[in-house]
């Protein structure tokens, strides 16, 4: 209660032409769980997000955006926050020079530039006198789960990191249950595979615990 925080949520859209983008196969249902849990308990939560099919959570504000660039730009109007939650998938690439009219067919495959999108977690993680107190990122991995997440929890600057084991929930992408596994610099936790919803109670909960220690 009397915090803010920030959850990233769903796929983000990156356009071809104005009527072809690029995308992922999130719903946005972890990072959606995440917010209702946080504001739940108390928290003025704000969830940045990208194109979903989902109900906005109650009781949360919601910024809606469609490609990485527009979502880096809505994290940032909202700071300073306490706690920030990226769960979005953001798109890795954009097409770097997206044409302004609809490309047409004309029997040669057109060659699409890409160029590196900003990395959103990474650059929340490190900025400054307005760091959210606590910063937590999300890692989809197939193997080596909690070696890539340590990797990635140095790699990106960020407190924790939720890894989630997609070879062990085959459906969770779009799926209900996801299995996890929080590092942070003390350790692992193992968590049993459980509702999306359930994940964003449990998470809440040790935010909470952490913030009431911590600050
Ligand atoms: O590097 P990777 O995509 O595996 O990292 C996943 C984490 O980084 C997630 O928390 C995701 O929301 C975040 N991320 C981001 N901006 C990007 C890429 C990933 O915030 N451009």
């Amino acid at each position: 209660t009397g915090r803010k925080a920030m959850v990233t949520s769903g796929p983000t859209q990156e356009p071809l032409d104005p009527v072809r983008y690029m995308t992922n196969r999130s719903s946005g249902r972890q990072g959606h769980a995440i917010a209702m849990a946080l504001a739940k308990k108390g928290a003025n939560t704000v969830l940045v997000s990208g194109p979903t099919n989902l109900t906005d959570p109650e009781g949360v504000i919601v910024r809606r955006v469609t490609s990485a660039v527009e979502m880096l730009a809505a994290c940032k109007q909202e700071l300073p926050v306490d706690i920030v939650v990226c769960a979005a998938a953001v798109s890795d690439w954009r097409v770097a020079d997206p044409a302004a009219e609809k490309m047409k067919k004309n029997g040669t495959a057109p060659n699409l530039e890409l160029t590196e999108n900003p990395d959103i977690l990474a650059t929340l993680s490190q900025s400054g006198p307005k760091r959210p107190c606590l910063v937590i990122g999300f890692a989809a991995e197939t193997s080596s789960v909690v070696d890539n997440a340590m990797e990635k929890l140095s790699k990106k600057g960020c407190d924790w990191i939720v890894a989630n084991d997609v070879s062990v929930a085959a459906n969770t992408f779009g799926g209900m249950e996801n299995t996890v596994h929080i590092v942070d610099h003390n350790g692992i936790e193992n968590w049993p595979t459980m509702s999306k919803e359930s994940i964003g109670q449990l998470l809440a909960d040790r935010i909470s615990d952490y913030l009431n220690t911590n600050s």
